[in-house]
């Protein structure tokens, strides 16, 4: 291991206790939490714990100012044109939820959703229920070479009823990368709006949702080296103020009579009920950390253990790479599965020799068929990761061959 990697392990509480012990390769999930989000929160738990937007004792201001600061570090993390585009939910899945429910507004019967085969349930299963309850259509962008969407056919599969184009803006199976550029496009000449899930993104350094021309962007906090119970919605302004709210409650309304509402403006239309206010405080500082990093020197590091990576796991008879064979355009999340022999079996030979995959199907069902399995095994490397854990990687798969097989 690295000295650089050393330094970086010795950041994050659970793997600095768990010394050389614990290979964790299961990033994509959950990330290892950093020392400064736990700090923040540990702090504004025990010295500055009030409720937010409410009231106007000392206790309340402190505990205001800390939330809105870390609206103000979300938003600086994803170059968002302002702080009040932030809307802070409990996690990717419940912000997919909240643009879906509003669009079921939004839509009229015969408007079209474009998703892909690749998606995570959670940007698939929102717009199923969108169909079903508002009678829009939905396409699907195909995989093609390398596990990579196929947006050749972009244009005939984006028409003029299409409203929304919602993609991985990274897979959490293949790690593929999604071309952004071609989908704005496509978009823009029909008058459609982009959403990119960016959940297994985001842990990969900061996104400029402008430079991208997306509309909406979603990611979770626990993911991203921070607390979970935490996630993002980013919109454009002008589309969250045209947008309803799906959740209603205390905290998101101008007036209220026994007759009606008046919904405040985003993001606190979207914020029903107490938010969760230390979750959001140590988010911030994670995401505010990570823009301290060095990404293009991490980036190289990353591409180069997921080269190694693949190298060795391609030398193992029987195996199925589920992903890009390139490192180019990908995030470190590489699934394989091996012939005859259960991916659940597989992680938990890998667990008794101290390394930490996921196995399944990843939320990923339309995607595991596209790719011709039922299951596969995942190992995601965070920035943190190094030799050791790719070395323990291999030797734990060559092991679990050989007692498995
Ligand atoms: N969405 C997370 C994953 O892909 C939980 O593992």
């Amino acid at each position: 291991m690295s000295d650089e990697t050393a330094a970086l392990r010795r950041q994050f509480p659970l793997l600095a206790q768990a010394g050389g012990t614990l290979h964790y390769l299961d990033n994509a999930a959950t990330g290892q939490i950093h020392e400064a989000a736990l700090d923040a929160m540990v702090q504004h738990e025990r010295y500055a714990r009030g409720n937010v937007l409410r009231a106007g004792h000392r206790l309340a201001q402190t505990a205001t100012l800390a939330y809105q600061r870390a609206r103000g570090q979300v938003a600086q993390f994803l170059n968002a044109a302002h702080p009040d585009e932030i809307v802070f939910t409990s996690g990717a899945t419940a912000a997919l939820n909240l643009v879906a429910q509003a669009y079921a507004d939004l839509c009229k019967p015969g408007d079209e959703i474009v998703v892909s085969v690749a998606e995570h349930h959670s940007n698939l299963i929102p717009w199923q229920q969108l169909r079903d309850r508002a009678g829009v259509g939905l396409r699907f962008v195909p995989l093609g070479a390398g596990a990579r969407l196929d947006l050749s056919g972009l244009r005939a599969l984006v028409g003029r009823r299409c409203r929304l184009i919602a993609l991985t803006h990274a897979s959490n199976v293949t790690g593929a990368v999604t071309d952004v550029g071609p989908v704005v496009e496509q978009a823009r000449a029909v008058g459609a709006h982009v959403l990119l899930d960016g959940a297994q993104r985001a842990p990969h350094g900061p996104v400029d949702v402008r430079a991208l021309g997306v509309d909406f962007y979603v990611f979770s906090g626990h993911k991203c080296y921070g607390p979970g119970g935490v996630g993002v919605l980013w919109g454009r302004g002008e589309f969250l103020d045209a947008m309803p709210p799906s959740a209603t409650g205390g905290g998101m309304v101008e007036r209220v009579t026994l007759e009606r509402a008046d919904y405040a403006a985003p993001p606190r239309r979207f914020e029903a009920g107490t938010p969760p206010v230390a979750q959001a405080v140590g988010l911030g500082e994670a995401l505010a950390w990570m823009s301290r990093q060095d990404w293009p020197r991490i980036e190289r590091r990353l591409a180069g253990l997921t080269a190694r990576l693949i190298e060795g796991l391609l030398a193992v008879p029987r195996l199925h790479l589920a992903g890009p064979l390139d490192a180019r355009d990908r995030v470190p999340v590489v699934s394989f599965w091996l012939e005859g022999l259960h991916s659940h079996d597989v992680c938990q030979v890998l667990d008794g020799l101290g390394v930490a995959l996921r196995g399944g199907h990843h939320c990923a069902q339309p995607l595991m068929q596209a790719l011709g399995t039922d299951a596969v095994s995942r190992a995601s490397l965070a920035l943190y990761n190094g030799d050791d854990d790719v070395d323990a990687l291999l030797a734990g798969v060559r092991e679990a061959v050989r007692i498995l097989a």
